[in-house]
């Protein structure tokens, strides 16, 4: 186990140059967007804030804030270049330096979607139904690398065979010691209350904390629970279009892995040796750590009457599907390394945190990201909350078959082989959904952990 290391810690605190706000406002640099960047463009997905949309033609994205109806219109446009900006500069200080190698900071474009052929059949026709409660986009859009593709230098498509890509929301793989009083992980946790609200019709075996620890046969089981119930947590894309994914068969998963493998020997055992050998590949330079002396060593200790846990209760409850907290070594500066390392920065509990939340809810955004001199209750709100964006972002995994006698073509770190050498691909990984997170944030997740309680009192 490597967990009983001294506890690293980002250096969240200075080493910024700290540009004035106002200055910023005008200098957010954009361009328009050209018609034919928009040649063949396709929906891709969307999340909660984002619609995205895919452009072949330069094999990048679109990335639209989705808004609600009752945004404030007449300081809207100020606000939003403030919030593009804020964006920007959180990106330069933590992304950029912790994700380095997995993640671009993007191209603003100007690009109102009125301007945009089709977009009613294009886009509008193919949105889920429960995503549509929001349907006005910024007209400020993002522009990013398509992460489902390969890069041009990766991709000379030798063997005409498809691109494909696997997209994982790992959720949170890192558990602090604080948080493991009861010993169900947050995730593991939450889907009784997806199940208490009939979200879900069964419980995923998913359990974070298996993919994170770096046990090969851990990470196996994780990504076969994923296959069993991707909920909205893996999708199967093809040459950019999603293929398989939460509501498909199982079938024709193989079906489409015999295809995709030109096998039908194996053919998820053989993914998920894929997908860990990507996920442990140390494709980026390690992150620079620094020893962090704030940690919190006191917790609360009487957790189980705050939150009104039955201890003996719960355990039999969820006897036999305790979450394993132990992990392994990860190769530094593989992705799982880079996510689990900014996952670990919270290093207190979800209950110190709400409390210090509570004292310091009226902070604002930027203060609380970019003030230099702040004290330890803050670093912990903004470790916490960077905790927050590693845990809900996207990994897209993205691969193509390519021949043994091409395979000097293409560096070897890019590269991955079978066990028994027979089949041999390139590939590439990039982390997408990695923006800042809202002090608020820290409420809902706090009431989510009580949900969560409540429903396993409901059901138990
Ligand atoms: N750079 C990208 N390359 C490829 N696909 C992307 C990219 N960014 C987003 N997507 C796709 O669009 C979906 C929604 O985007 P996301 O950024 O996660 O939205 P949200 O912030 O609302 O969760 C993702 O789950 C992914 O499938
Ligand atoms: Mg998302
Ligand atoms: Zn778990």
């Amino acid at each position: 186990m490597k967990d009983d290391d001294a506890v690293v810690v980002i250096d969240t605190r200075g080493c910024d140059d700290h540009d004035d706000d106002d200055n910023c406002l005008n200098q957010l640099e954009h361009r328009q967007i050209n018609q034919n960047e928009l040649d063949g463009y396709v929906y891709r997905g969307e999340g909660n804030a984002n619609l995205v949309i895919s452009l072949p033609s330069t094999r990048s994205v679109l990335r639209f804030r989705k808004l609600t109806l009752d945004y404030d219109d007449e300081n809207h446009n100020d606000n939003y270049k403030k919030k593009i900006n804020f964006e920007m500069k959180f990106y330069n200080k933590f992304i950029k330096k912790h994700m380095n190698g997995f993640s671009s900071v993007g191209e603003l474009i100007y690009c109102p979607t009125n301007i945009i052929d089709d977009w009613n059949i294009k886009v509008e026709g193919l949105r889920p139904e429960q995503r549509k409660n929001k349907y006005i986009y910024e007209n400020i859009a993002m522009k990013l690398p398509d992460y489902s593709l390969l890069p041009e230098y990766l991709d000379d498509n030798l063997t005409r065979k498809s691109n494909y890509c696997i997209e994982i929301k790992p959720k949170q793989g890192f558990v602090p010691e604080g948080d493991r009083f009861i010993e169900k992980c947050p995730y593991c946790l939450t889907q009784f209350y997806k199940l208490a609200v009939e979200k879900i019709k069964e419980t995923s075996k998913y359990c974070p904390c298996d993919l994170f620890s770096g046990d090969e046969k851990r990470m196996k089981k994780a990504i076969f629970n994923l296959v069993d119930s991707p909920q909205n947590n893996l999708i199967l894309f093809k040459d950019g279009t999603r293929i398989w994914g939460d509501g498909y068969h199982r079938d024709e998963l193989k079906r489409l892995l015999t295809e995709c493998f030109s096998s039908d020997d194996k053919v998820e055992d053989k993914l998920c040796n894929l997908i860990i050998k990507a996920l442990l590949r140390p494709l980026s330079k390690p992150s620079i750590f620094l020893n962090n002396n704030n940690s919190l060593k006191k917790y609360h200790n009487n957790l189980f009457e705050y939150y009104n846990i039955n201890l003996t209760k719960f355990n039999n409850f969820i006897e036999n599907k305790k979450c394993n907290f132990q992990y392994n070594y990860l190769q530094e500066g593989c992705v799982l390394d880079k996510l689990y390392k900014l996952q670990k920065l919270h290093d207190t509990n979800l209950y110190e945190i709400y409390n210090i939340y509570q004292k310091y809810s009226n902070i604002n955004n930027v203060n609380l990201y970019f003030d230099n001199n702040v004290n330890d209750d803050i670093i912990r709100l903004r470790n916490y909350l960077l905790f927050s964006t590693a845990r809900d972002c996207s990994i897209l995994f993205s691969f193509r078959k390519i021949d043994l006698c091409d395979l000097s073509k293409y560096p070897a770190s890019n590269v991955i082989s079978s066990q028994d050498q027979s089949h041999h691909f390139v590939f590439n990984i990039g982390v997408t959904d990695l923006d800042p997170k809202n002090l608020e944030s820290i409420k809902k997740h706090h009431q989510q952990f009580i949900n969560s309680i409540n429903a396993i009192n409901i059901i138990n």
